[in-house]
């Protein structure tokens, strides 16, 4: 089983409107409204590809019963617990003439002691049946940036490979604990390990950097695929997967479509390059799709023939 954590769970809503521009009054010519918030999303592409998922975290008031019906009628396992406060809302506005994307997302959701209490337990007990565990995105209002750190740890101890896709504070304590994998985007790298990327050099430093930080696998995700260094400490591979990047229908979740590509990939025992190969295709085949985690998983497969994956030297680094 593996296991999706979403601690900002929300209702995604993306608008499609054409000619969008500020100050103005628009009408959308198309809508859809989701379950959402990234560990929801990558749920969603993990039961496409045919893996065994279960979503949880936490959700409140009528935006959260939403949110647990909607995965409900997806089929999509989910064990979250209720809090007090309202989920958010999340909006994406996706204009059609240009491609461009703009999105608004709801500030959330306090959660309380209690309340996380109940979340760590059942966490706790679902682990137990978990070979996987995948933590995504921002954490709520009231809630420790330290949260993520403390349950790589104990995870970690009871044997489940763990993932870590976050942001700012949280993905950077959350790398000390030593994660399995991490995978931002180039952003959120450049932002980890405290410097810009100009070039392919400073990049291949940047995934040395983020396994010196201490995560055991590093991908970074780019717009033409991702660079990735991955295996042990016995032995590193250092990967390059490209994709010529393409016309987006909506480019909302492509992360959460490659991270759940690449955990499906490596949950069944497929070698590393075939991983990235299979995740750069996984996000690509969902920019084809309106609504986040949502892929053609035929297509993937076709795609992921196209991906140029090529071997580039890991350098010894202290
Ligand atoms: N226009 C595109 N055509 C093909 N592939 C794309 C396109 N845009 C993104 N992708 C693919 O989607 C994957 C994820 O991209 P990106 O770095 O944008 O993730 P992200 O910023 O984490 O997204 P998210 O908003 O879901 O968190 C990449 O592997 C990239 O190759
Ligand atoms: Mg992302």
């Amino acid at each position: 089983m593996i296991i999706t954590v979403t601690l900002n769970a929300a209702i995604d809503k993306t608008l499609a409107v054409p000619n969008f521009r500020l100050g103005r009054r628009h009408r959308s010519v198309e809508q859809t409204s989701m379950a959402g918030g990234k560990g929801v999303n990558v749920a969603r592409a993990l039961k496409v590809l045919g893996q065994p998922v279960i979503a949880t975290g936490v959700s409140g008031g009528p935006t959260g019963t939403r949110i647990i019906e909607q995965l409900t009628d997806e089929a999509i396992l989910n064990d979250f617990v209720r809090i007090r406060e309202e989920s958010r809302t999340s909006t994406a506005v996706v204009d059609p003439t240009t491609g461009e994307q703009t999105e608004i997302n709801e500030r959330g959701p306090t959660v309380s002691p209690a309340e996380l209490e109940l979340f760590v337990d059942k966490l706790l007990y679902l682990a137990k049946g978990a070979g996987m565990c995948v933590f995504s995105g921002s954490l709520p209002r009231g809630v420790d940036a330290e949260l993520y750190s403390h349950l790589i740890g104990e995870l970690k101890s009871m044997g489940v490979a763990v993932v870590l896709d976050s942001e700012g504070e949280p993905l950077r304590i959350g790398t000390r604990a030593e994660p399995t994998i991490i995978s931002p985007n180039e952003l959120e790298a450049e932002e980890l390990v405290g410097h810009e990327f100009a070039d392919d050099e400073d990049r291949v430093t940047g995934v040395h950097e983020m396994v010196e930080l201490g995560a055991q696998e590093a991908i970074m995700t780019l717009r033409t695929g991702c660079l990735a260094l991955l295996g042990d400490e016995h032995e590193r591979t250092l990967v390059s997967a490209r994709l010529d990047p393409d016309e987006p229908v909506s480019k909302v979740g492509s992360g959460d479509a490659f991270l759940a590509g690449y955990v499906a990939a490596r949950y069944t025992g497929r070698p590393p390059e075939d991983c990235v190969r299979f995740a750069v295709a996984c996000g690509a085949e969902s920019t084809k799709h309106f609504g986040a985690g949502v892929l053609d998983p035929r297509e993937a497969e076709r795609l992921a023939g196209e991906v140029e994956v090529s071997h580039l030297l890991a350098t010894a680094r202290k």
